[in-house]
């Protein structure tokens, strides 16, 4: 439902989009030239406008998801420099084989963007918390980013080159915004950049992080219908799309996509330890809201 309101907007597909964009692009101005990057989460959402991205801007790309059949399928629609690995980042055994692939398949690793992630569904309260579930969502979003970064770097470093990025979340930065577990476990790959930065410097490995505010992808839009269960999905697209504070316009997975091609590149080559924030303003401000003096008086 959620996609078909959004393909109705964008009549494109996004691998003919991003084909058109690379043919527009000039040599030069293709920023990721000759590069490989490795992109967990990538079947969808984010991960998948950033893969189409850094392909029309000359990059090949390893996508790695759990999601085998959309996996297989993002790959085929972004096209020759796309390639499909199934990956759990649960496991350290598909961490580590998803970047073995890569150097085998395109003998460089570049850039390793530790995108995968999921909400969590918990009560809102610490009293109901299940450790279970917390357990769980810190394996795929803390671990799952930690593997990722342990098995590049692993390659990275006897080049001593490279760039990580990983997906944090605004929800990281502000309390209040989402269930603790997930909070938390943003608020963890922002502590963990700046970790890794520290060493990673001395073998001239960029390590960076983003947080995006809320967009409409599948992980955000199957939470909004389990809350809002039975309203319509262009509704629920108004309601996430009513939480930002910029006016005119939306935060979209092409903001992102924006932002990771900017860190990976060499515009951001003196960029290391970065949470590179995308949220129209929202965490920057507080608004008093006071009433206007004509309403006082
Ligand atoms: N959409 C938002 O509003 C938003 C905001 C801030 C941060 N994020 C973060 O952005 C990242 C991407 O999410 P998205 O919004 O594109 O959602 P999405 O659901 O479209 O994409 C998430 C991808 O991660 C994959 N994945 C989940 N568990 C995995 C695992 N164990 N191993 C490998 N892959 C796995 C899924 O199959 C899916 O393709 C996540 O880390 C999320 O926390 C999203």
């Amino acid at each position: 439902m959620i996609r078909q309101g959004l393909s109705k907007k964008v009549p494109i597909s996004i691998a003919l989009l991003a084909e058109r964009c690379s043919r527009g692009l000039s040599t030069e101005s293709r920023k990721l030239e000759e590069k490989v990057a490795l992109i967990t989460g990538a079947a969808s959402g984010i991960g998948k406008a950033t893969a189409a991205k850094f392909i029309s801007n000359g990059a090949k790309v390893v996508i790695a998801d759990i999601q085998h059949q959309l996996g297989q399928q993002t790959a085929k629609e972004l096209g020759p420099n796309a390639t499909f690995i199934a990956c759990d980042v649960t496991k350290e055994s598909d961490v580590s084989d998803a970047v073995d692939f890569t150097i085998s398949k395109h003998n460089q690793l570049d850039i390793m963007y530790n995108n995968a992630g999921v909400a969590c569904k918990t009560p809102r309260s610490i009293v109901d918390l299940n450790l279970e579930v917390f357990d769980q969502v810190m394996r795929i979003n803390v671990r799952g980013v930690v593997a990722g970064i342990k098995h590049s770097t692993r390659v990275m470093i006897p080049r001593r080159s490279g760039c990580i990025l990983c997906t944090a979340s605004v929800t990281g930065l502000l309390g209040g915004l989402a269930q603790h577990t997930y909070s938390v476990s943003k608020s963890a790959i922002i502590g963990l950049v700046k970790s890794m930065a520290a060493e990673l410097c001395e073998y001239g490995i960029r390590i960076n992080c983003i947080s995006p505010f809320a967009i409409p992808t599948p992980f955000v839009m199957e939470e909004m219908s389990q809350i809002y269960a039975g309203v319509d999905a262009s509704r629920l697209l108004e309601l996430v799309y009513s939480t930002g504070v910029l006016e005119g316009t939306h935060c979209e997975p092409n903001d992102i996509a924006n932002a990771a091609l900017y860190l990976a590149s060499d515009d951001a080559k003196y960029v290391s330890g970065h949470n590179l924030v995308v949220d129209g303003g929202f965490t920057s401000f507080k608004n008093l809201k006071l009433p206007a003096p004509v309403q006082v008086l």
